[in-house]
């Protein structure tokens, strides 16, 4: 609604600036006016929707920032607004943390959090810490000392590590995480709308001072033997469409079986879209809202491993998709200071030395892509997208003559760009395949993840052989000498994503997958975000190579936000106010628990 309204007030305001513009309609012969025309500015170019949305994004972000705040009281009483509750105990020690690391102290940063453990107002305290005993992988807190249940393999190390910074703040907690790449928690909505009806219930700002204002101190956990349902296999997307409202077409939405035939695409642009562009990034993300995105995720066509449960669970971990009930923490790759995952801390080119093209290296992933599946994983369409022959073999012919199953002639049965040339807004469209040979030159895969795997691995993949070149590894670091990162999800999200973001080039970012930092980053003023069917990407890239200072704005706006946001601090910032809220929903005594501090004389 407030996009609209924005919308309509730039579109009136430009209407206005035309209607007043008196030199459009003069005669030239007046050499008072000829030279008032020759000092007049080029007339501004056409306004391309983009620009549009850029406005939109500046409102968002200034509104966001305006909602910073300095003092403790300032903070609980923000949060008493937004959360309904008051503060957990020991909030004045994390605004005093926060203080002390130059945490922004913006409410609505930390959304993400309560939109995550809402649903578990509704979970009675004993049921969750019973799930927590019964599960392998669990990071406790005792006595402001961390432990670590079972072996610590990648994940549970990184995330050991950056509990550890801030431990002896920490109550006494059991935290269950997931170490899979695959989320594992999807309730029915309309389960979760009863939860989040018993929540709603509970949530009030108590007036009977004083409150419980500690913790309770926890016995060690005694690990114990589980007996929760987890579902090991079958089609994902028939168990995460559950997780849809009952109102979105995807709810009812049979999963893609005849994968054999072309990936199927929406004949308009995506939903909520504006002129084909994503105009709010909430609902681009969610295939609630897309149910197309069934047949065009790797995620839904076969994942690697599927481990779900249909009851709440309280389980930690990096990334989920919008139908999953996991609680978020920063992903592990963020906390990584590996090369791989952060670029490095060198010197970054200035952006008027990048080179004016985009650069994609990457591993085949998605899930267990296959000969008659392939065409539907979004690295692979993507990809296809960005590869002159096959553009120019899919501009010539139409899908109808073709045979419509695998095995395919080209890749151009990718995607049906000779069908639905006008949403693609390529114009003309038969400049398209040199036009990607200048822009996308250097992209390509680095391992194509066959299934069944090859062995040796140098013999790539016979049912993407014919389509797909290997090319060579390249580290995050040279990739900043280009100006354009696309960054497209792989097995779940994409952990490179912070490096892009803090780097001095622009990341384009699709993602069906939400992370812990949604609720910071403002497409269009942070990011270029793109619809995961990819429609929109000739026209983004077309629109940046025309207008080189907006992408190189979006980059140093996206980079110095970062900074400000999505440091470690600000992740430390975020898991230690989500273990306070955490520690207090799994208390016994949460109703009467809360922070009054502020308040009381
Ligand atoms: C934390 O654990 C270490 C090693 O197990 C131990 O030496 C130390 O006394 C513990 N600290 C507290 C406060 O329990
Ligand atoms: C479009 O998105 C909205 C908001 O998520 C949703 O309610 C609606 O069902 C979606 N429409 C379709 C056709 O998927
Ligand atoms: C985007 O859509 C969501 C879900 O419908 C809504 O809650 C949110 O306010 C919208 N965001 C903007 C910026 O309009
Ligand atoms: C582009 O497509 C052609 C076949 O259409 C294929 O031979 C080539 O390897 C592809 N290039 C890359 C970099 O994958």
């Amino acid at each position: 609604m407030r996009i609209v309204l924005a919308l309509v007030l730039l579109l009136v305001t430009f209407v206005a600036y035309y209607q007043f513009q008196p030199l459009r309609s003069f005669h030239f012969d007046n050499p008072f006016f000829r030279e008032l025309v020759q000092q007049t500015p080029q007339i501004p170019r056409p306004s391309h929707p983009i620009d549009d949305l850029l406005r939109a994004a500046d409102i968002d972000h200034q509104r966001l920032l305006d909602e910073e705040v300095h003092s403790l009281t300032n903070a609980a009483a923000a949060y008493r607004v937004r959360r309904g509750r008051h503060p957990p105990p020991r909030f004045d020690e994390w605004v005093t943390f926060a203080k002390e690391h130059d945490v922004l102290l913006i409410e609505e940063l930390y959304d993400q959090i309560y939109h995550d453990l809402e649903p578990f107002w509704a979970m009675p305290p004993q049921q969750m810490r019973d799930a927590v005993a019964g599960w392998e992988f669990v990071l406790s807190v005792r006595n402001g000392n961390l432990t670590v249940a079972e072996d610590p393999r990648f994940r549970m190390d990184l995330w050991h590590d950056m509990l550890s910074h801030i431990m002896h703040l920490l109550p006494d907690v059991d935290l269950a995480i997931n170490i899979m790449d695959e989320s594992r928690v999807i309730v029915a909505s309309e389960k979760m709308e009863e939860y989040m009806d018993i929540a709603l219930d509970s949530r009030h700002v108590n007036t009977q001072l004083p409150l419980e204002q500690s913790f309770s101190s926890l016995a060690l956990l005694e690990p114990k033997d589980s007996d929760h349902p987890w579902t090991k296999g079958g089609n994902y997307w028939m168990l995460a469409r559950e997780g849809c409202p009952l109102s979105t077409p995807a709810r009812h939405a049979e999963p893609v079986l005849e994968l054999t035939s072309v990936p199927e695409f929406p004949t308009a642009w995506p939903n909520a879209s504006y002129q084909g562009y994503v105009s709010n990034w909430t609902i681009a993300k969610d295939p609630c809202s897309h149910a197309h995105l069934r047949g065009l995720h790797g995620s839904f066509i076969e994942p690697i491993s599927i481990s779900t449960t249909p009851q709440l669970f309280p389980v930690l971990g990096g990334s989920k998709l919008p139908m999953n009930n996991d609680i978020l923490i920063p992903a592990a790759h963020y906390w990584d200071e590996a090369l791989m995952f952060s670029g490095g801390a060198e010197a970054h080119p200035d952006w008027s030395s990048k080179h004016d093209k985009l650069i994609w290296r990457g591993v085949a992933s998605g899930g267990r892509h296959k000969a008659d599946t392939w065409t539907h994983y979004q690295r692979h369409r993507f990809l296809a997208m960005l590869n002159s022959s096959h553009v120019r073999s899919g501009l010539e012919d139409p899908l109808t003559s073709r045979t419509s199953s695998i095995p395919l002639d080209t890749a151009q049965d990718i995607f049906p760009l000779h069908e639905a040339i006008s949403l693609y807004n390529v114009t003309p469209p038969s400049t398209l395949p040199t036009w990607l040979d200048t822009i996308a030159s250097d992209v390509g895969f680095v391992d194509m993840e066959c299934f069944p795997s090859t062995s040796p691995k140098s013999l790539l993949c016979p049912h993407t052989d014919p389509f797909f070149a290997l090319a060579p590894k390249m580290p995050m670091s040279q990739m900043f000498d280009y100006k354009y990162l696309p960054d497209i999800d792989g097995n779940s999200y994409s952990g490179r994503y912070r490096g892009f973001l803090r780097s001095h080039s622009l990341p384009l970012k699709a993602t069906i997958y939400s992370e812990w930092h949604d609720s910071r980053l403002v497409a269009w003023k942070h990011f270029v975000p793109l619809d995961s069917t990819y429609v929109d990407f000739y026209g983004v890239m077309d629109y940046l190579l025309g207008r080189d200072q907006v992408g190189k704005r979006i980059a140093r706006e996206g980079r110095e936000w970062a900074e400000r946001v999505l440091r470690r601090e600000d992740m430390l910032a975020y898991v230690y106010r989500l273990v306070l809220e955490y520690a207090r929903v799994v208390d016994e005594r949460r109703v009467e628990m809360g922070f009054v501090g502020d308040v009381m004389t």
